[in-house]
């Protein structure tokens, strides 16, 4: 065999080669790709709070999982500084790190104090608990919160968990940021 005859059948095999290769990768490609629905589910979700009351909350999908928005009372905050400072809590400072962004800490559990941003899945099962913010509808002592009415789990308006019930962590607060004074974005961090 001549040296060009060689040269040219090492180059037409490279490039078999090269060809096969891409051909195995089209699949691979093709499944990993996200569909234009997959990537609306994943998107962020803008709201706007105008309009939401103080006391208020407002119901928000994002990625297919149920999400509350709470505008919280100066009373509820109080509520909360009330509770941080009782042993009533099972995790009052916000400590287990799954449960938050690192950017959200301490007792509030919020970008800003006002608003309450949490996913509304109870972390025992799942149930979607239920919004209770009259003190005392629960119960005599109920300082008001959020009730799972599955198996009786409780949180308060931080979504921090109460002792002796069976959820052992708090609520998940879903990464989220400020555009504006009334415009929030869930799914998105801070820049
Ligand atoms: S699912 Fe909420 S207490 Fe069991």
């Amino acid at each position: 065999m001549t040296m060009n005859r060689r040269r040219f059948l090492v180059a037409a095999t490279t490039v078999v080669g090269g060809a096969g290769a891409l051909t195995a990768a089209v699949p691979f490609i093709r499944y990993w790709t996200p569909s234009a629905r997959a990537r609306a589910i994943a998107a962020p979700v803008e709201i706007n709070l105008e309009g939401l009351e103080p006391g208020q909350q407002i119901n928000v999908d994002w990625r297919g999982q149920p999400v509350w928005v709470l505008r919280r009372t100066p009373e509820m905050l109080q509520r909360l500084d009330a509770l941080t400072d009782s042993d009533e809590l099972r995790d009052p400072h916000a400590e287990v790190k799954a449960q938050q962004p690192s950017y959200i800490s301490g007792a509030q559990r919020a970008v800003k104090d006002e608003y309450l941003v949490v996913v509304a899945l109870c972390t025992h099962l799942g149930c979607v608990p239920l919004f209770r913010p009259e003190p005392g509808s629960i119960s005599a002592d109920w300082p008001g919160g959020y009730f799972c009415p599955c198996h009786a789990s409780m949180f308060d308006f931080a979504g921090r968990v109460f002792r002796g019930v069976p959820a052992s962590t708090n609520l998940v607060i879903p990464p989220h940021r400020y555009l504006s004074e009334s415009r929030i974005e869930i799914g998105a961090d801070p820049e």
